[in-house]
């Protein structure tokens, strides 16, 4: 993603927002990920001697520092669900913990190479009130079928603003969806999750998915909210995200006119 991975950007995010440890959920053929957060003292010694002072501060080594980070592996492609569940061993049932789907790129509105702050918003959101609160943005009726669309029950929502989730469906068709509100792939979440996750089963697309173990959630009585965030969010999982996300960094660096 220009001049870096699109994990560092994540992994740059996430810090940001004061997390610092990071569960990695990786699967055979991916080593590259963890590789990358390595620390390469052979490079940068080398760097150094050369004097080559700009080369080294873009390894951003600076991050390693804080950063504490793990991988486990899935070893089936299960779906989303099954994959956080891969990690239910490191999740305390009584801590809130982050998700965050790495191939949704988020950035300010403005100045694009700059850190989004909403995840800090939703940490500091759910420590005030003891929700579980899910990034949400409108998305046009055309596209909510490849989407998460969350039921707030009609609330206008302002940039910035959380308000209780009523539902959740996973993927509706069009004339199904209860709003045009879509998941965005970022989540703060109670450990308890992992217990329902445990016990739900396939939904669509055959896959275990996170949205109806969140339905379950909200069943329960567990307060969910939806946070309607304030940056612009680049779907990287598909083509055009992708090359619009490089498209716009790479032209509010200066690096293309
Ligand atoms: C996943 C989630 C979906 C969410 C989306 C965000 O779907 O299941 O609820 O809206 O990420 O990108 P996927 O993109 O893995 O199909």
């Amino acid at each position: 993603m220009v001049d870096r991975p699109l994990i560092q950007h994540i992994v740059e995010e996430v810090l940001s927002s004061g997390i610092t440890e990071i569960i990695l959920v990786t699967r055979s053929g991916k080593s590259a990920i963890e590789n990358h957060f390595n620390r390469l003292d052979e490079v940068e010694s080398l760097l150094k001697e050369k004097g080559k002072n700009e080369l080294l501060e873009r390894l951003n080594s600076s991050i390693y520092d804080e950063l504490n980070i793990v991988s486990i592996r899935q070893d089936r492609a299960l779906g989303l669900g099954h994959a956080i569940y891969c990690a239910q061993h490191l999740i305390s049932p009584d801590e809130n913990f982050a998700v965050i789907l790495p191939d949704v790129l988020i950035k300010n509105r403005t100045e694009c190479q700059s850190i989004s702050t909403d995840l800090a918003k939703m940490v500091e959101a759910s420590n005030v009130t003891q929700s579980a609160q899910i990034m949400v943005h409108e998305v046009a009726p055309t596209e909510v079928e490849q989407y998460g669309i969350v039921d707030c029950k009609g609330v206008a929502l302002s940039p910035g603003e959380s308000t209780p989730i009523y539902n959740l469906v996973e993927k509706p068709t069009q004339d199904k969806a209860p709003s045009c509100l879509s998941v965005v792939g970022r989540y703060i979440l109670p450990g308890r999750i992992m217990a329902t996750l445990g016990k739900t089963t396939a939904g669509v697309g055959g896959e275990i998915q996170l949205t109806d173990a969140i339905s379950s959630l909200i069943a329960s009585g567990y307060p969910v909210d939806a946070y309607s965030m304030t940056s612009r969010v680049f779907d990287c999982g598909n083509i055009k995200g992708w090359a619009n996300a490089n498209y716009i960094l790479a032209k509010e660096a200066g690096l293309i006119d």
